[in-house]
């Protein structure tokens, strides 16, 4: 009888131990970021119904959030704000005292090691609904950028620890870098969104921001899905302005882009696990059709796996305590 030769690679699989000893990728608490979704007024918790077990929360109602955060183990959060009222240009994104600001202040008072991200952008902000300020139907590019220079200044004089501009209008990193060097923040770092699909799985969250465009859509400032070579131009030019992380977003769709950005600079890189990647597997586990455990924790691990350093995710809370159960 003729031999047979071939690769025995079930050895490696054989037991739990050995499975354990080759593997390649972990997924660790440390690695995720919580967005958190302030408003302004007294005592509200409203679940978004689009991405249950998510909250619009009111800031009397944030300690006791931020405390649960702290104690399952999440090192991050990332704020955006719902304010009362909304203006041509975004007013309340750059106030003293605007939603964002006050939430920065009351976390870092009552956590100071919970690092808190900033989101920045003017459209949950804004009567239009759109990232920039408006002209008619169009987005303006460069007076767009000092109103973000001043959001981040502002954001960073309550104590955020790091910027993340949103906005996907050009130049936003040197803006903001200018900005927040001259106000003397140049410890502060930036978390780029620098590649930022124009992307439908965006829809759960407009719902839980309160920033979906009032007419039109976003198509001229943030990317098309089918653009890859793009993807490199948009973060080079966030890294030579000074971008000290590089965010992808979504994610589940743009695993290669993940890749790419990973294997082309040498910063950490930072997944978004978006809203509408959340909804779906809620979803489907509400209806009994996945296991959403098993489903989430394979999900992010691709995630780590694809090459990004850090995860925005709605999911961060059930996964701190699905890892403890581990
Ligand atoms: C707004 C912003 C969006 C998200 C984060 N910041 C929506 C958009 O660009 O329309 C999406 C986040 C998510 O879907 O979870 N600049
Ligand atoms: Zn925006």
């Amino acid at each position: 009888m003729t031999e047979l030769f071939f690769q025995r690679h079930r050895r490696l699989r054989q037991s739990a131990g050995m499975r354990a000893l080759v593997k390649e990728t972990y997924l660790h608490k440390e690695d995720l970021i919580y967005p958190l979704f302030i408003i302004e007024g007294d005592n509200i918790k409203n679940e978004v119904s689009s991405m249950p077990g998510v909250f619009q929360l009111s800031l009397d109602n944030l300690a006791t959030e931020v405390d649960e955060i702290v104690a399952l183990g999440i090192r991050a959060v990332l704020l955006f704000g719902i304010p009362a009222e909304k203006d041509a240009v975004g007013t309340g994104a750059f106030h003293n005292h605007g939603i964002v600001q006050e939430a920065t202040r009351l976390i870092k008072a009552r956590h100071p090691e919970l690092l808190v991200i900033a989101d920045t952008c003017l459209c949950e902000f804004t009567d239009h609904g759109h990232c920039g300020v408006v002209e008619g139907d169009q987005i303006l590019n460069d007076p767009s950028l000092d109103v973000l220079a001043r959001t981040a200044v502002s954001q960073a004089q309550a104590g955020a620890d790091i910027i993340a501009p949103s906005n996907m209008m050009d130049g936003f990193v040197t803006a903001i870098r200018a900005g927040l060097d001259a106000a003397g923040f140049e410890h502060i770092p930036i978390m780029s969104y620098a590649v930022k699909y124009a992307s439908s799985y965006y829809g759960p969250f407009r719902e839980a921001a309160d920033g979906a465009p009032k007419f039109g859509d976003r198509k001229t400032y943030q990317m098309d899905p089918s653009n890859r070579m793009e993807a490199i131009r948009e973060a080079t030019s966030d890294i030579d302005e000074g971008a000290d992380f590089l965010i992808v977003k979504p994610a589940l769709a743009y695993m290669d882009i993940i890749r790419d950005v990973k294997n082309s600079f040498p910063v950490p890189v930072v997944a978004y696990n978006v809203s509408g990647e959340y909804s779906m597997v809620k979803a489907a586990a509400g209806n009994g059709w996945i296991n959403e455990k098993a489903v989430v924790l394979e999900t992010l691990l691709g995630m780590k796996r694809a090459g990004s350093d850090l995860i925005i995710t709605y999911h961060a809370k059930d996964v701190c305590r699905w890892l403890e159960e581990n």
